[in-house]
């Protein structure tokens, strides 16, 4: 698997440091006076990709919160482009008069956030705001706003801490570019 990496783009280490940084944001933004209530919090992990980033995000985050889960495909199979984002399972549970966090590892080209934002917020939260770890530089990512964001990144197709290719490379630790030979081996031809 590791003779798969073409080049390391950001290391553990400093993964470690920003999940970190972002926790102390998101607490300022999530403890009162700054919102109503106290323990009204939902953080909802779009799943697959954001389950290890997740993890170690809330483990910096003491306050009472719930966990909601979320299931999103964008990739269908062994790709690197997008088809569209479509809802596969939710179990968010009662959002009404909550303040939602959706969490996800990727921003590319905002499909798959504006589609989640724009169910959770028919079921009344009283606030839903967004955390990416990374966002890369395309016209859609910029017209998404999101509230917490990592690192931005190139336009280039990476894994790990998370992100799959063919669901495969989740567990490395780093996030790293594929070689070009890997890409095209394991890429159905059209
Ligand atoms: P969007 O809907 O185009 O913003 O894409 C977001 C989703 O696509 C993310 O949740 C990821 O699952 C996936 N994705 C986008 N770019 C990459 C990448 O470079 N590597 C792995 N997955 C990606
Ligand atoms: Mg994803």
């Amino acid at each position: 698997m590791q003779s798969d990496v073409e080049r390391v783009l950001i290391t553990q280490a400093q993964i470690a440091h920003r999940v970190r940084e972002l926790a102390g944001q998101i607490m300022l933004d999530h403890t009162p006076p700054a919102i109503s209530g106290d323990g009204q919090i939902t953080i909802i992990p779009i799943l697959t990709g954001a389950m290890i980033f997740t993890a170690d995000l809330i483990r910096h985050l003491p306050m009472r919160m719930k966990i909601g889960l979320l299931t999103v495909s964008s990739y269908p199979g062994q790709s690197v482009r997008s088809r569209g984002s479509s809802l596969i399972s939710q179990q968010v549970g009662d959002l009404s008069g909550r303040h939602v966090l959706l969490v996800d590892d990727i921003l590319d080209s905002g499909g798959t956030i504006r589609l989640v934002r724009d169910l959770l917020w028919e079921m009344g939260p009283a606030s839903v705001k967004v955390c990416v770890l990374l966002r890369k530089p395309t016209p859609g990512a910029a017209a998404t706003p999101a509230d917490y964001v990592g690192f931005d990144i190139p336009d280039e197709f990476v894994v790990g801490y998370g992100l799959d290719y063919g669901d495969l490379y989740r567990n490395l630790p780093d996030i790293v570019t594929l070689r070009r030979d890997i890409i095209d081996s394991l890429e159905p031809k059209p």
